[in-house]
């Protein structure tokens, strides 16, 4: 089942939208992207962009479109950048008026597929909606190989918005992670609680490899560094 992103929506950028790690990771997407060749002012699709966190990165070097299945999410996208091109999808069967030259994945957003067969029915959408020599960045959701539980803590202290944060990270069952959200919102002086438990797919980099390669993708690198969160996987459209 889908994992609705309602209630998050609303305090999304507040708690995990941060320049220290959006910027870093935004500025090593576009050297990658770049050093496989695409040039300024192409066309780039962020897909799963969520609330478009990522956005203002972007869009001094590239045209910037985006896609996402929660219709919550994309509002807040569509409010904060009114020019710009929004279109709700599903990651595993979208079919998007116009074809990319890059199209990127950020913050594990993929594993929300959850299936392997939908990872490779996903990676085939990419691949069909990339133009010749263009390049898919996906940044996987952990793997199977680095996976380890943990709890998550967090917490925002702004004048008018409190947040504080726990989320539960477990293995559900192979190939499955369920990831708990604690969120205790404070306004004013009043409290609110959510509680959400989601689901992520825990796929292996071989699960990864090989979507993208029977996709028709070419892997063309693995980057591993920290500041793109979960490192990534770059895959080119080599044949027309
Ligand atoms: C954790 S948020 C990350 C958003 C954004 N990538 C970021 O880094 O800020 C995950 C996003 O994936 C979206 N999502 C989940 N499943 C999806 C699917 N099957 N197709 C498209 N988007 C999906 C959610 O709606 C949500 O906006």
């Amino acid at each position: 089942m889908y994992s609705d992103f309602e209630t998050i929506s609303s305090y999304y950028d507040d708690l995990y939208v941060k320049d220290e790690e959006y910027a870093p990771e935004a500025a090593k997407v576009k050297e990658l992207l770049s050093a496989h060749g695409i040039a300024p002012q192409s066309d780039l699709l962020i897909l799963a962009c969520g609330t478009g966190g990522h956005i203002p990165y972007f869009t001094d070097e590239y045209k910037v479109s985006g896609l996402d299945l929660s219709e919550d999410m994309l509002a807040v996208a569509e409010k904060k950048f009114p020019n710009l091109t929004f279109h709700r999808g599903n990651l595993i069967d979208f079919d998007v008026k116009a074809n990319f030259d890059a199209m990127i994945c950020l913050y594990g957003s993929i594993g929300f597929v959850k299936t392997v067969a939908n990872l490779r029915a996903a990676m085939r959408r990419i691949a069909a909606q990339l133009r010749p020599n263009g390049v898919a960045l996906i940044t996987p959701w952990s793997t199977r190989e680095d996976f380890r539980e943990c709890l998550v803590v967090d917490a925002v202290d702004e004048p008018d918005l409190k947040i504080s944060r726990m989320e539960q990270v477990r293995l559900k069952e192979p190939g499955i992670v369920e990831v708990t959200f604690h969120h205790l919102i404070g306004q004013g002086t009043d409290v609110t609680y959510h509680q959400q438990a989601v689901e992520i797919g825990l796929f292996s980099r071989q699960d990864y490899l090989s979507a993208l390669t029977d996709a028709g993708l070419t892997l063309v690198e693995e980057y591993a560094g920290s500041d793109v969160r979960g490192g990534a996987y770059l895959g080119k459209r080599i044949n027309a």
